[in-house]
């Protein structure tokens, strides 16, 4: 991928924010263009869903998945009703459509290991999960067979359909889970993405440096001790990759954070890396 532009401020970014969302696709159409799409030689494409949501698809065709919160379990429940947290951005693809090869979880809290999303997943059954302790409780818990569960832990590697997946370190943000992790996906072709999970600020998170990440993303929301804008920015600058995309931004009414800020942010901090905010729908080559 070119680098973006590095700027403070980019004019023709949109930054009325949030706007509503219209899916530019239902949710079986989606999921079957990210299947169709192709990928060149030694490159990776990756689509945000929101949240710490991703998917990303290497030159083999695999699919992995990063936190798919599918529902709005955490302001509803399983009912679906609308509530003063009610998630505002919409779910592009239901958990019933939702086909990928492998889905790593950060962590337990329920925007990203989300229980009714995981029962309802289409590949259940088939795909390889990986997970942190408290995690991998939830997702056993949801029928996910036991040949299928990786536990995993920070500076553990597992390879999974050709992929080399590695713990990465994350302070955790309340007493509810004490098991937060980041992770460190090196794909054919040695392309290497971290992607930060939730996390509180720590100078620990500077270990991922060593494993040479190109492209990275990272909390921004600020809200319930994950880290700011400024504090990403930061983190960023420990660990220097090329390109970092904001996440965790657009999905709860009460923890949103306009991700230019963090651009700007980024600009005061860890000048030498670009800023790339994913629009939803679009696919993107890195
Ligand atoms: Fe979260």
């Amino acid at each position: 991928m070119e680098l973006p532009p590095i700027v403070d401020f980019d004019p023709s970014e949109d930054i009325v924010f949030p706007r509503s969302v219209t899916p530019r696709l239902a949710s079986g159409p989606f999921m079957a263009e990210i299947r169709r799409h192709p990928v060149n030689s030694g490159k990776v494409v990756m689509w945000h869903l929101g949240n710490n949501g991703w998917i990303l698809k290497d030159d083999q065709g695999t699919l992995t998945a990063i936190d798919p919160y599918l529902t709005d379990f955490c302001a509803s429940q399983r009912t679906g009703e609308r509530r003063p947290k009610s998630r505002i951005l919409p779910v592009f693809i239901e958990p019933e459509d939702f086909d990928v090869d492998v889905v790593v979880i950060t962590h337990s809290h329920c925007d990203h290991c989300d229980p009714w999303t995981l029962e309802r997943l289409r590949c259940r059954s088939s795909a390889s999960f990986l997970a942190p302790w408290q995690a991998m409780k939830v997702i056993a818990e949801c029928g996910v067979p036991r040949e299928n569960q990786h536990l995993m832990h920070p500076l553990q590697t597992a390879i999974v359909r050709g992929i080399e997946v590695t713990g990465a370190f994350a302070e955790p943000t309340d007493f509810s889970d004490l098991n937060h992790m980041g992770f460190v996906f090196r794909f054919h072709g040695d392309r290497v993405y971290y992607n930060s999970g939730d996390t509180a600020k720590t100078e620990l998170s500077a270990h991922v440096r060593s494993m040479k990440p190109e492209w990275m993303s990272i909390c921004i929301n600020g809200g319930y001790h994950n880290l700011s804008h400024w504090e990403a920015a930061e983190i960023c600058a420990l660990i220097q990759p090329k390109i970092v995309l904001p996440a965790h931004y657009d999905t709860m009414p009460h923890n949103l954070q306009p991700p230019h800020m963090f651009r700007k942010s980024l600009f005061e901090k860890a000048r030498d890396v670009a800023y790339l905010r994913l629009e939803y729908f679009q696919a993107y080559e890195f």
